[in-house]
Parts: C-alpha cells; sequence; structure tokens
C-alpha cells in the first residue's frame, strides 16, 4: 500500500493506493485564494499544514487502514511553490522516519503525465501534452524515466492564461473550470482571437498574445454585456484550445507517434476532451485521458507514478528535498 502526497500549490492532497483499491482526498484552496485573483503562497503554505494531518486520518479511516498497512510514501517534491512543497515532503518525510518507511520522491509532471494510463496497461511511445497552471508541455514518453521535450510554452501557460482571461473579463477564480462552464452557451467564432504561434512549423506554444488580445477587446469597448463576455470566453478557449491540438497532431505526425496522452488542470476541460477525441478518431490516433479527479493536483496520481518508482525509495531521508524548480529527466536518443 502506498500513501502519497502532493502540495506542490494550492491544493493539499493525499492518497491511498493498494492494488485497485485507492481513495483520492482533495482539499482545495480556491476560497483562501479567490479573494486575492491568484496563490498567495504563504497562505497556501499554512492551509496544507492546517489540512493534511486531517487528511491523511481521512484517507486511512476511507480504506479500514492504519499505518501499519502502508508499506511505501511518496510525495511530490517539486517542480511547484516552495512553501507548498515544503509542507508535503516534511509531512511524508516525518511519517517516514517514526514508522521506518522508505520514501518515493516524485516529480509533480512526471504524475501528471502517466495519469492517464491509471488502472490501465502503459503503452510506448506516446505524445503527452501536459497543460496546467504553469506548464504546457509536450514530451515524447518512450518509457519510464525515458522523456524527451518537444515543445514547450515561450511565455504563459495555458491554464495560466484562462485564470488570467477571467481575470480581465471579471469572471472570478480559478479561471479555467469557470471559461469552461460559461463557454458552454457563448458563441466561440464571434471574436478573432488569435492563436498564438498557430499555423508555423514551430511546435512551441505561446499564449501571451492570446491573453493580450482578450485585453485590447476589453480596452476597446466600453459597457460588455454579459453576453459579449461570455462570447469572448468561448472564443479564446477555442483559439487556445485549438492550438493545443494543432501542435501535438504536428508533433505526433513528426515523431511518427500515434498515441497522446493529456494531462494537468486544462485536460479537464469539456472543450478539449470533445475535440481531442473527434481529432483523434479522424487521425487514427489512440486518446489517453485522465478521470476527472486525476486531471486537476491530485495525490493518486503521485501514488499512481511512484508504483513504477520503487527502485527509487529510500531510508535516506535527508536526500529527500523540496526543489520548486525540479525538472523532469531528459535524455538524448
Ligand atoms: O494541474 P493543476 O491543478 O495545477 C498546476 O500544476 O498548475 O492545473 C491548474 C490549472 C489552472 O490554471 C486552472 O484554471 C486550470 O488548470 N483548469 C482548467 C479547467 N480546470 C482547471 N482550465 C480549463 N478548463 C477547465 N475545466
Ligand atoms: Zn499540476
Amino acid at each position: 500500500m502506498i500513501l502519497a502526497f502532493d502540495t506542490s500549490c494550492d491544493d493539499t492532497s493525499v492518497a491511498l493506493l493498494k492494488n485497485k483499491n485507492y481513495v483520492n482526498l482533495i482539499s482545495s484552496q480556491n476560497d483562501i485564494h479567490g479573494k486575492f485573483g491568484g496563490i498567495m503562497p504563504e497562505y497556501a503554505a499554512r492551509s496544507h499544514t492546517e489540512t493534511i494531518a486531517y487528511l491523511t486520518k481521512e484517507a486511512l479511516e476511507k480504506l479500514n487502514a492504519s499505518m501499519s498497512d502502508i508499506e511505501y510514501i511518496a510525495t511530490t517534491v517539486g517542480p511547484g511553490l516552495l512553501p507548498s512543497l515544503l509542507v508535503g515532503v516534511s509531512f511524508a518525510k516525518a511519517l517516514a522516519y517514526s514508522y521506518s518507511l522508505p520514501i518515493i520522491p516524485i516529480n509533480h509532471i512526471e504524475g501528471h503525465i502517466f495519469a492517464p494510463f491509471f488502472g490501465k496497461k502503459l503503452e510506448f511511445p506516446f505524445m503527452a501534452l501536459v497543460v496546467s497552471g504553469g506548464h504546457t508541455h509536450l514530451f515524447l514518453i518512450e518509457g519510464i524515466g525515458r522523456y524527451k521535450i518537444i515543445a514547450k510554452t515561450l511565455d504563459d501557460a495555458v491554464g495560466e492564461a484562462f485564470d488570467k482571461v477571467a481575470r480581465i473579463l471579471d469572471l472570478g477564480y480559478p479561471g479555467g473550470p469557470i471559461i469552461d462552464k460559461l463557454s458552454k452557451t457563448g458563441e466561440s467564432d464571434r471574436f478573432n482571437i488569435p492563436k498564438g504561434l498557430g499555423g508555423k512549423k514551430n511546435l512551441n506554444f505561446s499564449f501571451s498574445g492570446t491573453k493580450t488580445a482578450v485585453k485590447n477587446l476589453v480596452n476597446n469597448h466600453s459597457n460588455l454585456s454579459t453576453t459579449d463576455k461570455i462570447d469572448i470566453a468561448a472564443s479564446f478557449q477555442k483559439s487556445s484550445i485549438d492550438v493545443l491540438w494543432e501542435k501535438t497532431k504536428d508533433a505526433c505526425r513528426e515523431n511518427g507517434v500515434n498515441k497522446i496522452a493529456v494531462s494537468g488542470g486544462v485536460s479537464a476541460n469539456s472543450y478539449l476532451r470533445e475535440m481531442f477525441a473527434t481529432e483523434c478518431k479522424k487521425e487514427g490516433f489512440e486518446l489517453f485521458l485522465p478521470r476527472r479527479e486525476m486531471t486537476t493536483d491530485n495525490a493518486l496520481m503521485i501514488a499512481n507514478i511512484a508504483q513504477f518508482k520503487k527502485s527509487r525509495a529510500t531510508y535516506d531521508y535527508f536526500s529527500v528535498e523540496a526543489n520548486p524548480r525540479l525538472k523532469i529527466v531528459n535524455y538524448n536518443r
């Protein structure tokens, strides 16, 4: 049985995994950060500290388990916000020390990448599109630990753009789920929001221009109605998600890959899920999407990848450290 923690950003999450049995508890801090329109790192860390022990107790109770059933502890060690990461890492180390358990340090992005395969057989190679608040990356995944960066955003991450656009349109926080919901009733072809680096051979992404286009629209039109705002949100969503598909498709063709795994908070987006499914069918690509509870930050994705990283388990607790800028292993073929 693996006990896993993720406190990389603003969600406190604890998971337990044993074979097909699992519990995945996520405590959102949206109420705290919503007032500020963005994440306040110190408040995030305080809230993790207040919550993590209770969540752990609840997770054990839910699976009728006790600490003596735990074989491994896994924790996200980076990347993320340092004050947030420190809470999960310190808690995991303290528990591991107290119960003499091995600890498996996990890269949060590696957790996202493999989340679509939870409960399924891993199939290599695949193209991983990781779309979250901090990442917009395409990785060629050829095995566990065999990752190659194919493309990344040159400026904002796509989730960050969703959050900023929601703020510009005064729609609330976090922007992704709100824009997703509102867009369902909006006209996505009413406003021309340019696709960042769309139609280019280059596979990298750019979302700061997309966000600025929305800003300019708002600045140039006083008295925008609610319908106008919803249509702008829908147009922004379509433009951003369409460019994600364009680049992912090109990356697959260029690398001779026909499997796509999309992950990270933005993979919860309903338009993305439907559109990728339709387009993958047309292209003859196989699509892997995470179940919704494994899209945004969660500890089950950490427990999931930890199953394949048991060889990295250590009793040298001092070697397990939080690293806000932790890179995913890159290798050259
Ligand atoms: O993976 P995640 O929980 O945290 C990071 O590692 O960054 O991703 C959070 C991001 C936020 O920017 C949020 O607005 C976005 O994912 N997001 C969405 C949706 N749900 C969350 N974006 C678009 N549509 C959604 N339904
Ligand atoms: Zn994440």
